[in-house]
């Protein structure tokens, strides 16, 4: 082989390593700054569904149990029904709300929601989106 073609094959596998750690670490970015805008299913409306069956679900099997995926807190309240609402907190849009005792709840400053988004004090006073959800066999389905 030729030095002029030694380094081109040299560039194209340096180049080709260059893509597989990008396409990496870029995946983890994206998971880590999804949108708060989801375009819905046009078939089923659903912005996403989740899989009650699957183990990375298993937040969800007992009331009480949260998960948050796409900045959307699911959640399975005291009755055993699944409620979600967005991880953005409307006091100073923090991206630190949860589940707890079967309300929203801000980590920032403790703003507390109730499970229709009305304020239950004053950090929560300006209520908090709160997203739709559907049954069907296994599958929970978020909706606007
Ligand atoms: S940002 Fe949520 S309570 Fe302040």
């Amino acid at each position: 082989m030729e030095r002029k073609e030694f380094l081109k094959s040299i560039g194209a596998a340096a180049a080709l390593a260059v893509t597989f750690s990008c396409l990496g670490a870029c995946s983890q970015a994206e998971d880590f700054t999804a949108p708060d805008v989801i375009t819905p299913d046009p078939e089923t409306g659903a912005l996403f569904t989740i899989d009650l069956s699957a183990s990375s679900s298993s937040e969800l099997q007992n009331n009480g149990g949260y998960l948050i995926l796409n900045n959307i807190v699911v959640a399975k309240n005291n009755s055993g029904n699944y409620v979600a609402a967005t991880v953005v907190c409307s006091h100073e849009q923090k991206k630190d709300v949860i589940f707890r005792s079967n309300e929203f709840y801000c980590t920032a400053h403790g703003a507390r929601f109730d499970l229709n988004g009305k304020g239950l004090n004053n950090d929560g006073s300006n209520g908090l989106k709160i997203y739709g959800t559907s049954l069907n066999g296994t599958i929970l389905s978020i909706t606007n």
